[in-house]
């Protein structure tokens, strides 16, 4: 039998297969002021044969925002309009995560209250550029965060965390990974501070683990993930010694008692940072990226994960489970239409049962 379509404990929840959908930003989901659209509800829906679905990332609060189009969960508009979401994905019997997402420095004026400067563990700027509403810009110098400040952050994914709950969400992942806020407090090159968040090991963790803690006061370490990504360097990510910096952090993780540890790409093929970290966290570990059926199944069944997530293939097959079930073939996920516009490539790719009867 195949171990993708047996139960799984992931924190509180009894998940009827292990099957992730994966958080995906679409750049579509919202309104200028962060309010999901109908729409959104559709596209979840679409995908709940997933056992959990992990939602798109949602800034905790207006300079957490980093593109065009994406929600956040800080007002009461806001949290109706997830409660759509999570009554549709809730009534077809799958669970959803809300992914908190600060994206920090990866972000421009334009999208900043205000057009304030994004912020940022050290005034350094990322290389590259991020798409605005009118076009490609370059990354900026951003603010660096006071300590009375950085004690704000960490409110604010207090907050998002209560309202996620009352939005219905079954739990909450904190997105630590692919270089935005909490990756840029990690890591020694985005990290320069000289106070008690930046320097050792054990002052750049600090930031991560204060916000999971308070992420874990409101709604218990059984409903709270982390994403991390070591070495995936995305986003103008450096780290001196990642090896330590992650083995360190995962041992502090064991102490929450989270729902889960979800690992996604890592950039160098010389360390099985999967291998490592499996080794080390305690709880329930969920692999990602580059995944398949057969690679899914494989990893299984040898115990390297206890659950598979899925990003491009969930977006492009609504049914993957049932595609799965049934050694059915897959839709080809279309790139182009991965970021922005509208109901082509977000809620229009076809399932079996339409296939069929056309
Ligand atoms: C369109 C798109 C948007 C993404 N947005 C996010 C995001 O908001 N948060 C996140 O943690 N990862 C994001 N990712 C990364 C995915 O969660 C996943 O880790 C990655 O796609 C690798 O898995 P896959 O090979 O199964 O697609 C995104 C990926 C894609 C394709």
């Amino acid at each position: 039998m195949s171990k993708l379509f047996t139960p799984v404990q992931i924190g509180r929840y009894e998940l009827s297969n292990r099957l992730v959908m994966a958080p995906m930003t679409r750049s579509r989901a919202s309104d200028a002021d962060g309010v999901p659209f109908d729409e959104v509800a559709t596209y979840y829906e679409q995908r709940s044969g997933a056992g959990l679905i992990i939602s798109e990332g949602v800034y905790p609060s207006a300079s957490g925002k980093g593109y065009v189009s994406t929600p956040g969960i800080e007002t009461e508009a806001q949290i109706a309009a997830w409660k759509k979401v999570t009554h549709a994905v809730h009534a077809r019997g799958s669970r959803i995560f809300m992914q908190v997402m600060h994206c920090g420095r990866i972000s421009h004026p334009s999208m900043q209250p205000g057009n304030a400067l994004p912020v940022a563990p050290s005034a350094i700027k990322p290389a590259g550029q991020t798409w605005t509403a009118t076009g490609q810009q370059d990354f900026v110098t951003p603010h660096e965060l006071t300590v009375a400040e950085i004690k704000g952050v960490v409110e604010s994914y207090r907050l998002a965390t209560r309202r996620a709950i009352e939005a219905g969400f079954d739990g909450v992942e904190l997105h630590a990974a692919s270089g935005y806020l909490p990756e840029q407090f990690l890591a020694s090159g985005s990290n320069r501070r000289t106070d008690e968040y930046g320097g050792p090991i054990g002052n750049r963790i600090r930031f991560v683990l204060e916000v999971l803690q308070a992420m874990v006061a409101e709604a218990g370490g059984g409903r709270v993930g982390i994403k991390i990504s070591p070495e995936m360097n995305f986003n103008d990510i450096l780290d001196e010694n990642p090896q330590a910096l992650y083995w360190e952090l995962v041992e502090q993780l064991n102490l929450f008692d989270l729902a889960y540890l979800q690992m996604t790409r890592q950039g160098t093929p010389e360390i099985d940072y999967h291998a490592l970290l499996r080794s080390r966290f305690k709880g329930t570990y969920l692999m990602g990226a580059g995944l398949d059926q057969a690679k899914a199944e494989t990893a299984l069944e040898a115990g390297k994960a206890d659950a598979a997530v899925f990003g491009e293939l969930f977006l492009a097959n609504p049914d993957l489970p049932d595609r799965f079930q049934r050694g059915a073939p897959l839709n080809t996920p279309d790139r182009s239409t991965y970021y922005g516009g509208d109901a082509k490539g977000y809620v229009d790719y076809p399932v079996l049962q339409a296939t069929e009867a056309a």
